[in-house]
């Protein structure tokens, strides 16, 4: 049977999730301009990579119909997460960007006040939803706990924080890993491992003892790094209507990135490691009988995508 291209699978992966990110506010809810400003960026046509990935676990895994509906609700709160991380990535305190998934930016339409408001709303809405599954499964707890330190100071706002705080800086190649592994990686970490974490109704000690959780994990990690060194290299060579985010904007603002430590030579060779270090890992799930044909096909948009 022919395998699905990853444009096939991320059109699948948006038909998905798109009835679940749509119930998230009521329709009353959805007359406040803050709801507006949320779900003008939550559906601007973002590529929805990390729930993509959390499907592709599932396949892989062969967690089962069953599992769907909360893998699913799981997948949203993350989109949902991302999306915050975005809307707050590109205010003019931070990154100040006017286009994002090729539209203008959350508070060019809405302004900044708002914006802000909009992010705190997805971040607030997602730890609601995050409560209120514990509430109805109570074995869901450490996904859930997992998801929100995976946002927090350990995971993407740690990153965004040492970001931030090095531009302009020379810092050394190991505290770019450690910025990337937590502004990035973070996300896609909970991505990977959360359809995992679900099935078992894992708790935190039985996780690090687990070896396909661990494996997991560092298919994350090395996914992660790959994820934002294209990033990196993608602001220097693509262009903003292909992109649909302005380019050459780590330069402008003296950020520490792959490519400005390593140049462009460099970053390229390092992310050829990261994928090899994918294939490894995928490798061995396929040893163990593991379908990791989508994995692949994911692996090989890390390297070729232009957007
Ligand atoms: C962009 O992520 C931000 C980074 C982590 C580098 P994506 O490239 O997945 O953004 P969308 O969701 O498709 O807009
Ligand atoms: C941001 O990284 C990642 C987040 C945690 C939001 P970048 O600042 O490099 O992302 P882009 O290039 O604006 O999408
Ligand atoms: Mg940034
Ligand atoms: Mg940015
Ligand atoms: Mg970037």
């Amino acid at each position: 049977m022919a395998r699905d291209d990853i444009n096939t699978l991320l059109a699948k992966t948006e038909a998905w999730i798109l009835p679940e990110l749509k119930s998230i506010f009521d329709e009353k809810d959805s007359e406040d301009v803050t709801v507006k400003a949320a779900l003008y960026s939550l559906f601007a046509g973002g590529k929805r990579l990390r729930p993509l990935m959390m499907h592709l676990t599932s396949e892989m895994l062969g967690l089962g119909d069953e599992l769907d509906p909360d893998v699913k609700y799981f997948a949203a709160t993350l989109e949902m997460l991302h999306t915050y991380s975005l809307i707050h990535d590109d205010l003019p305190a931070l990154d100040n960007d006017d286009m994002r998934r090729g539209k203008p930016t959350c508070h060019v339409v809405y302004g900044e006040g708002i914006a802000v408001l909009a992010g705190d709303l997805l971040l607030n809405k997602a730890m609601e939803r995050l409560f209120c599954i514990c509430e109805k499964k109570p074995g869901y707890v450490f996904a859930a706990s997992s998801m929100s330190e995976n946002a927090g100071i350990k995971g993407m706002l740690g990153g965004q924080s040492i970001d931030i705080a090095s531009e302009d800086k020379e810092i050394s190649l190991e505290l770019l890993e450690i910025l990337q592994e937590k502004k990035t990686g973070a996300f896609i970490e909970a991505a990977v491992v959360t359809p995992y974490y679900l099935s078992k109704e894992m708790i935190r000690e039985e996780s690090f003892e687990d070896e396909t959780a661990d494996s997991l994990r560092k298919l994350a990690s090395h996914i992660g790094l790959a994820f934002q060194i294209k990033d990196d290299i993608l602001d220097v060579t693509s262009n903003s209507e292909i992109l649909g985010k302005s380019t050459g904007k780590d330069e402008r603002d003296s950020k520490a990135t792959f490519v400005t430590l390593m140049g462009l030579e460099g970053a390229e060779k390092r992310l050829e490691e990261e994928i090899d270090n994918i294939r490894i890992i995928l490798g061995k799930f396929k040893e163990n009988g593991f379908d990791t044909a989508d994995y692949e096909t994911l692996t090989d948009f890390l390297v070729n995508r232009d957007r």
